[in-house]
Order: C-alpha cells, then sequence, then structure tokens
C-alpha cells in the first residue's frame, strides 16, 4: 500500500515534538512538508524547534516552511508556562543547522494541495489552526480537495485547559477555527476527551529512555519537563500526550473511537471564546462536520510511539 502523504502544521511543542519523530520514523506515512505556526512559542521558535526534530529524525529531506507569526484577528498567546520558553525544553539538542525551506507556509500549503491529485492529501494539524484557514480564504478549492484534515484541538466534556470551555489549540486563534469548522473540508477532531485518556506516567516515560539512542532520550527527557505542568494542575502522575494523537490515529486508527458530530466554534463571546460546540447527542439536528474522537486504548497508543521512536537512532 502506498505510504499516506500527508502535510503536518505545528507549534512545537515537546508534544509536537514527540508526534513530528513518530510521522518522520512511520514509513507509511510520506511526510510532504512540515510547516509551522506560532502558538506554544512564537515563529521563530516553533520554526527552530521543527528543524531540531527534522534533524534528530535523519530526515531533512523534509522542508520545513515557517508561516503565520500570529493569529488571524486576536493577539498571539503563548504557553512558555507550559512548554517552557524554548518550547521544546527537556530536550538537550544542538541548533538547527538546516535552513528554514524557501516559500510561506500558506502558499506551500495551497500549492501543495491544488498540484495534487483530489483526495491525495491530508491536512494534520497540531497547533492553532492560523496556517490552513489562511489557506482556505486564499484558495476555498483545497477544502473540498483534501482527503481530510485530522487534527488535536477543543474540547466538550472535559471542557478547557486555557479557560474552563477553551482547549489552547483553538482558542489562540478562534476565528481560524471557525473558519476551517465552516469550511467543508472532512475533520477528524482529537480533543482534550480523548488526549486526557492518553497520560504519560514514569513507566511509560521510561520506555523511551531505555531505548538507549538520542532520539529516545531526547523524548524521555522533553515528556520529563513537559509532564510537570499538567500533573500539578490535575494531581495526577502523568499529562496528557495530545498531539502525537492525530499521527497514531493515520497509524492504527483501530486504537480510536468517536463519533460525528456537528460542532460550533465560539469566536465572539469573551466568556466563552474558543469553546468548541460538540453537538455529541445530535440535539441541534445539524448536519455533523467532524468526527469527534474520544477513546482511546492508551496502552496501545504508547507501544506504537515506542516502536516507531525506536526505530530512531
Ligand atoms: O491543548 C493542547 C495543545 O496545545 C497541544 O497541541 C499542545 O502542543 C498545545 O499546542
Ligand atoms: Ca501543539
Amino acid at each position: 500500500m502506498a505510504p499516506r502523504r500527508i502535510l503536518i502544521d505545528t507549534d512545537p511543542g515537546q508534544d509536537d515534538a514527540v508526534a513530528l519523530l513518530t510521522a518522520l520514523a512511520s514509513p507509511e506515512l510520506d511526510v510532504v512538508a512540515i510547516t509551522t505556526v506560532a502558538g506554544n512559542v512564537p515563529l521563530p521558535l516553533t520554526s527552530r524547534n521543527a528543524r531540531m526534530m527534522v534533524e534528530l529524525a535523519g530526515r531533512t529531506d523534509v522542508p520545513v516552511h515557517a508561516g503565520c507569526p500570529r493569529p488571524m484577528v486576536r493577539t498571539l498567546y503563548t504557553a512558555e508556562y507550559v512548554h517552557g520558553p524554548s518550547g521544546i525544553d527537556g530536550a538537550e539538542l544542538p541548533e538547527p543547522t538546516i535552513p528554514l525551506a524557501p516559500g510561506h507556509a500558506v502558499d506551500v500549503l495551497v500549492d501543495t494541495v491544488m498540484a495534487a491529485e483530489p483526495g491525495e492529501l491530508t491536512f494534520c494539524t497540531l497547533g492553532p489552526l492560523t496556517n490552513v484557514a489562511m489557506a482556505i480564504v486564499k484558495e476555498p478549492r483545497i477544502a473540498g480537495r483534501l482527503a481530510g484534515l485530522v487534527m488535536m484541538g477543543g474540547g466538550f466534556f472535559e471542557g478547557g485547559n486555557v479557560t474552563p470551555a477553551a482547549e489552547f489549540n483553538i482558542y489562540v486563534d478562534p476565528h481560524a477555527a471557525h473558519v476551517v469548522f465552516t469550511s467543508g473540508v472532512p475533520i477528524t477532531m482529537l480533543p482534550l476527551d480523548v488526549t486526557h485518556k492518553a497520560l504519560t506516567s514514569d513507566a511509560r516515560i521510561a520506555r523511551f529512555r531505555s531505548l538507549g539512542t538520542r532520539a529516545g532520550d531526547a523524548v524521555a527527557g522533553m515528556l520529563d519537563f513537559f509532564d510537570r505542568y499538567d500533573e500539578e494542575k490535575y494531581g495526577t502522575d502523568g499529562a496528557p500526550l495530545h498531539d502525537p494523537c492525530v499521527i497514531a490515529y493515520l497509524l492504527e486508527p483501530s486504537l480510536f473511537a468517536g463519533r460525528r458530530c456537528h460542532v460550533d466554534i465560539e469566536h465572539h463571546s469573551e466568556t466563552t471564546m474558543g469553546m468548541t460546540l460538540v453537538d455529541w447527542w445530535g440535539v441541534t439536528k445539524r448536519d455533523p462536520n467532524a468526527l469527534v474522537i474520544d477513546t482511546v486504548h492508551a496502552d496501545g497508543y504508547f507501544e506504537l510511539l515506542v516502536d516507531r521512536i525506536g526505530r530512531l537512532r
């Protein structure tokens, strides 16, 4: 079976970094390009961090294109309080040597989709949806040409992680999320409702460290750092490993389950700004616009991640 062709839009972030390494280590996926967006940390850092992961994976064949430095309407809100000042604290890696690839991420997203056959490409988003929304505004036809968009973002029964109502990726750019969720692109949404069931633990992190490789050590170091904020916030032994759920879903969808729902994005009220209103019970009778995932086989998820990271040096 031919590898699935994907583009990954990301704001690394330790969890993004693990997702990138997993994708780059998986022969089932053809990572056509990586595009970076402002989110966890400002764009220069997310672009630095993505290039560091490409080099760590030995995949400098994959271009990294920088995208939007701020949300479509709101000012940028970042999360150094979670990820540290670099965005990937705990990684202990050298600065990247490869340059950014020429071309703005928004143009690359549009041009790549328009040059491909309909249904050939899948977008994977791990951060705020600014780049993808701007691409849809620039060339609305891409929504109908994509095989799908698989995204980490939102929350419903789990509420939010930035405000009681809003998860970070949607909160940062709710207007972009509104554009994407009303574009008609086939969406698979992996919200906090599923990622909060995929918790790291000392034992699970030790599995990465036991690989005895640079990649395994980098993942263990990043997760040790990344865990501390959510462990203190939620009082759990471990933190939700959000973004690799997107890649794991593509690799082994049988690890996940959910249902098709209509999802609205709050982009007016400051009180609930960025809320993903998931019509889980179908009470609005509105046509579903997303497959909303709420279940994961956590052991299988971490087995998959260890197996893939274990393929890197
Ligand atoms: O809410 C979790 C999401 O926000 C993850 O993508 C994390 O990397 C941050 O971007
Ligand atoms: Ca992210």
